[in-house]
């Protein structure tokens, strides 16, 4: 198992790494100390682990709350839901809600857990490869709101992440590969030999290997806790993080969150970034085609032909990035050097559009 931590003073909490965690009935207790526990997953995740993790956990007085699949779902409705089992069941200050899930239940637990009572703490145990390199860690949670992605939401820290790999045999191969943008991503934020460690073993990834995927996963969650560590609320670097988010939630809105996967959205905005830092002069035409190719290994799709570019950047508007009206990007000088702007030519963004949206041209 490896231990890795999230420094955050009195609110700092541990990552745990490692193969069959769920099945380790004392760490689950060492790391679950109140007695009332509120469990949230889905209907496709409570039947995998759900039974494990209550076996684990006994003799707490727990109770579930099993919220339908899907990034739609992702809802203040559903959020409502679960604070209507915990008033429901007279839970005090002192529960725990914990989400064991991809990152849709870990954004809407964790949410509960910070409106609950003014915030009741929470556990995250993710059992996707995006929510264990990602979402689980630094405390951002939330929901989505019709008119954009992730508009309604608090920053609550978790109190220990559990990350257990064996649930990954379980995943599909599309959210594998959609968990594999995010990880692309923290080698173009900030580590090129990390970058160059993805392109050495993308099959390795792609074929499930637990050994090549344990690796990426203490690796992202190492940059990401160093990141949120420097600047929990976003302040500064930990806006880099959003690297290819602008341009991917633009696609998420765009599509109604149904049809491409929140990974794929990113990856795609990942190559965008890309595009968009060569059209400025920043990245050399030869990185930003490595880009492309390590995407493009990992059978991510990279350009949307459904959506026109003039709704794209529409949708790019509502983004929380917006300062005075203007869309702030983050953007790379080269791979593994990403930083945020909005001094950039507007041509470059139209050009940037035109070769990703709407249908292909010759
Ligand atoms: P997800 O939660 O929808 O999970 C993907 C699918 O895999 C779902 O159908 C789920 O039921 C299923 N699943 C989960 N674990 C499984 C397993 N072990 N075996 C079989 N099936 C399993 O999606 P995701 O990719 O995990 O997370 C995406 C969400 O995370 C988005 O809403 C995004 O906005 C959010 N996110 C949040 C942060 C953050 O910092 N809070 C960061 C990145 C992404
Ligand atoms: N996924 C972006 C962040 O956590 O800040």
């Amino acid at each position: 198992m490896n231990t890795l931590k999230v420094e955050l003073g009195s609110r700092s909490y541990p990552i745990l790494i490692g193969d069959g965690l769920l099945a380790q009935s004392e760490l689950l207790r060492q790391h679950v100390p109140a007695h009332d526990a509120l469990i949230v997953s889905n209907t496709t995740v409570a039947p995998l682990y759900l039974d494990t993790l209550l076996a684990g956990l006994r003799p707490r007085r727990m109770v579930e709350a099993i919220l339908p699949d899907g990034e739609s779902h992702k809802t203040l409705t559903n959020v409502a839901r679960i604070l209507d089992v915990l008033v429901a069941n007279r839970f005090g200050r002192d529960c725990t809600v914990i989400a064991l899930g991809g990152g849709v239940v870990g954004d809407m637990a964790g949410f509960a857990a910070a409106c609950y009572q003014r915030g009741v703490s929470y556990v995250q145990i993710p059992t996707t490869l995006l929510s264990q390199v990602d979402s689980s860690v630094g405390g951002k949670t939330g929901v989505n709101h019709p008119g954009g992605k992730n508009l309604i939401g608090a920053f609550h820290q978790p109190v220990v992440v559990l990350a257990d790999t064996s649930t990954l045999a379980s995943l599909p191969a599309r959210e594998l590969r959609a968990g594999l943008a995010e990880v692309i991503k923290y080698g173009l934020i900030c580590d090129a030999t990390f970058f160059a460690w993805l392109e050495a073993h993308m099959d390795e990834l792609l074929a499930g290997d637990p050994t090549a995927l344990a690796h990426v996963i203490r690796r992202s969650c190492e940059i990401k806790a160093e990141i949120v560590a420097r600047d929990e609320r976003e302040q500064g670097d930990r806006a880099l993080l959003n690297l290819g988010h602008t341009f991917g939630h633009a696609i998420e809105s765009a599509t109604g969150y149904t049809q491409w996967l929140h990974g794929e959205a990113i990856g795609a905005g990942l190559l965008m970034a890309a595009t968009m830092s060569r059209e400025c002069g920043l990245m050399t035409v030869e990185a930003a085609e490595r880009v492309r190719t390590l995407l493009e290994r990992a059978n991510l799709p990279t350009r949307i032909d459904a959506v026109q570019p003039e709704s794209a950047l529409e949708l790019m508007r509502i983004d929380k990035k917006v300062q005075g009206g203007r869309i702030r990007l983050v953007l790379m000088r080269k791979i593994g050097e990403a930083f945020m702007t909005a001094d950039y030519s507007t041509d470059a963004l139209d050009r940037t559009l035109r070769e990703h949206f709407g249908p292909a041209r010759e």
